[in-house]
């Protein structure tokens, strides 16, 4: 039995990491500030007596230091995961994914913990010339304000490594889909399609090509490759073997839900600044430590869909 600590354990992905940490019998010490995190996600764990819960915010480093004490790993996923509307906040990126970063890196270091599992980004690519885009292409220009912040986050991680002795793993995720999902394009077609199913407004023409990855497959890939990484900086991109259209999401959700909206296109070949419109990531390097995803791109939009319909609670907690 380890201890581990969970930064965004409310969040989406955080939340069915606790649940598997917690199945494997490890004690998990869960951070939040619920910005976007719903407890509702914690209501199994709670009663578990391995779980307990900090209700904080990473920005509070004195409190950060406290919480951490007596713990093995940090599994990092808290953050601002919003890309789109970087540009209208553009400290937010800064502070809630880069200062939070060096927040976590300093209460590590303040109890001598020295391993710890990175949320990265596919995003921190920009809009790579090489697709599939492998984790050692060449060095990337940054699109988006979240990417950057990412990026920089990826940058003080290694630093630690180097600099105290630090072991990292970092993951570079495509899009997730699943269970206690929140935000992303399936949530705002659904959220659109409920208020009015007979059209849909889509940003850019629907032919941007996108890899997804379901969340169950990422928490496999996340607990094998701390388990088994060999290096001091491992930095591993998360995604199925493929990608579709938006369009093609777009004909699963709504054979889902069956409904045949009109579809009203604002145009342009992305959907908003830093969108960028082909998204692959080469995935060998994970695959060599023996994980490969179990659901395609099309069942991760489905089941996705389906929980969204089982609880349509989550759009008053997080719709707009
Ligand atoms: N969901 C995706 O498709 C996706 C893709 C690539 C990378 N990621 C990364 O994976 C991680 C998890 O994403 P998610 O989809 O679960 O997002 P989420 O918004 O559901 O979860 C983030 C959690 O962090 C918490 N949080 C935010 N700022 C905090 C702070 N200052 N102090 C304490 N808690 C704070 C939020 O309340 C929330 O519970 C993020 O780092 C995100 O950038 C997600």
């Amino acid at each position: 039995m380890s201890s581990f600590i969970v930064t965004g354990c409310a969040g989406f992905i955080g939340s069915t990491l606790v649940n598997r940490l917690l199945l494997g019998g490890h004690e998990v010490i869960g951070v939040d500030n619920f910005s976007t995190g719903q407890r509702r996600f914690l209501d199994g764990a709670l009663k578990n007596q391995g779980f307990k819960l900090m209700a904080m915010d990473l920005l509070d480093l004195d409190a950060l230091k406290i919480a951490c004490a007596g713990a093995e790993a940090v599994f990092h996923l808290s953050a601002n995961a919003d890309v789109r509307f970087g540009t209208n906040h553009p400290r937010r990126d800064l502070e809630q994914n880069t200062i939070a970063t060096y927040n976590v890196l300093e209460a590590m270091r303040a109890n001598g913990i020295k391993k710890i599992a990175f949320s990265s980004t596919g995003s921190v690519y920009g809009e790579s010339p090489v697709v599939p885009t492998p984790e050692d292409g060449p060095f990337p220009i940054q699109t988006s304000l979240y990417g950057a912040s990412k990026a920089a986050g990826e940058g003080l991680i290694s630093a630690y490594c180097e600099g105290f002795g630090f072991q990292a793993c970092i993951f570079r995720f495509v899009s997730i889909l699943g269970e206690r999902y929140t935000h992303g394009h399936v949530f705002d077609f659904y959220q659109k399609l409920k208020a009015d199913p007979t059209r849909l407004p889509v940003l850019g023409n629907g032919k941007q090509r996108k890899s997804y990855l379901y969340v169950q497959d990422c928490i496999d890939a996340i607990l094998l490759a701390m388990d088994k990484a060999p290096d001091r900086v491992n930095i591993f991109n998360l995604g199925v073997d493929g990608y579709c259209e938006v369009n093609d999401s777009i004909g699963w959700i709504c054979e889902e839900l069956g409904v045949k909206p009109v579809m009203e296109y604002t145009g342009g070949d992305r959907g908003w600044i830093g969108d960028n419109p082909f998204i692959f990531l080469d995935t060998k390097r994970i695959q060599a430590l023996g994980w490969k995803p179990k659901f395609g791109i099309k069942e991760g939009v489905i089941k996705t869909v389906q929980y969204l319909r089982a609880n349509e609670w989550v759009f008053e907690s997080r719709g707009q």
